[in-house]
């Protein structure tokens, strides 16, 4: 890549791959339910987003210290120096922690130790974003916050993501209201697998600043038109709707329509592990089964580091790059 890249919808524990799993595994004395690390790559067949999360959350059970934490993120931020990656704003989900008894700031030190590693190795810059679970009660959501804000925790906003359907943004207005007055952004998953009302709502209850996937926005023209009116970007995620049969394939992903009405899309990998690539592996794909051409690639970066919650001197120094 020739130009700098943000990459703006990544989460950490989706990262997590199979060789890592099996070494920390043994690391920690898990027991796996997989035979080998043949029968888990086996099970990396997704019919829609709740098949995921099941592996995806059950894989977590080997996530136990700090050390593993830090491991996890300097993985992936050394593939993502490697692909272009000039700045990062990272997902974690703090409850799927705190709920197996794992302390909140095990998580922290770890994930802290490996963003100061990257900026000093790669000068790559990053944010960390905690997100809520939206399938979980909203007073775990309460409370992470609180823990968050008693540990001071080294955060740039606050995300909404898990299992989409049946879990409205509406539910969490007081949370991200409280997380807001606080200072942090606001971000939300919405539009995935959800409807276009979900988008609404985390733009009007949650004060989102972004919307992560958005892609069902395009059933609604009067979202879009409001979308491109704010510059709200979207940060999409074509090979993981294509694993998550959001889309049939990438050859029918609307990544260029959306571009083409005027939306302020970005390209990322939501879990580089589990839907087979990182974001140099999306814009590659893109490329060939969409045709994506050099000038929309080159669009696509710099969306992504408009969309970025980076200073805007750093900002200039990425587009500068
Ligand atoms: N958590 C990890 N990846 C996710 C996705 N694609 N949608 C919702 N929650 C997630
Ligand atoms: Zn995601």
């Amino acid at each position: 890549m020739a130009v700098a890249f943000a990459e703006l919808h990544m989460h950490l524990e989706g990262a997590l791959g199979p060789e890592l799993i099996f070494a920390l595994a043994e690391r920690n004395r898990v027991s796996l339910p997989y035979s080998d690390l043949a029968d888990l790559e086996g099970r990396y067949r997704f019919t829609d987003l709740q098949s995921f999360l099941d592996l995806y959350y059950a894989n977590m059970a080997v996530l136990q210290t700090a050390q593993d934490f830090a491991d996890l993120a300097r993985d992936y931020f050394r593939r993502a120096a490697a692909a272009g990656v000039q700045h990062a704003e990272i997902f974690f989900d703090p409850q799927a922690h705190t709920a197996r008894g794992v302390p909140l700031r095990e998580v922290l030190d770890g994930i802290v130790d490996a963003v100061a590693a990257s900026e000093r190795e790669f000068g790559l810059s990053s944010g960390l974003i905690a997100s809520f679970l939206r399938d979980q009660p909203v007073r775990d959501a309460d409370d992470v916050l609180g823990e968050i804000l008693r540990l001071q925790a080294p955060i740039i906003g606050v995300g909404l993501d898990s299992a989409e359907v049946g879990y409205p943004p509406t539910l969490f207005e007081d949370v991200f209201a409280r997380a807001r007055a606080e200072g942090l952004h606001a971000v939300a998953h919405a539009g995935e697998e959800g409807p276009p009302e979900y988008i609404w709502q985390a733009l009007d209850l949650l004060g989102a600043e972004r919307i992560d996937h958005g892609v069902r926005c395009l059933e609604d023209p009067a979202l879009v038109q409001r979308l491109v009116d704010e510059r709200i970007p979207l940060t999409v995620c074509p090979l993981s709707n294509v694993r998550l049969q959001v889309v049939n394939s990438l050859a029918d992903h609307p990544l260029r329509t959306m571009m083409q009405a005027g939306l302020l899309v970005t390209v990322n990998s939501d879990d580089p592990a589990y839907f087979g690539g990182d974001l140099g592996e999306n814009l590659a794909q893109l490329r060939t089964q969409l045709a994506l051409t050099d000038d929309e690639v080159e669009q696509l970066a710099r969306n992504s580091i408009e969309a970025s919650f980076a200073s805007p001197r750093r900002k200039a120094e990425l587009l500068g790059a």
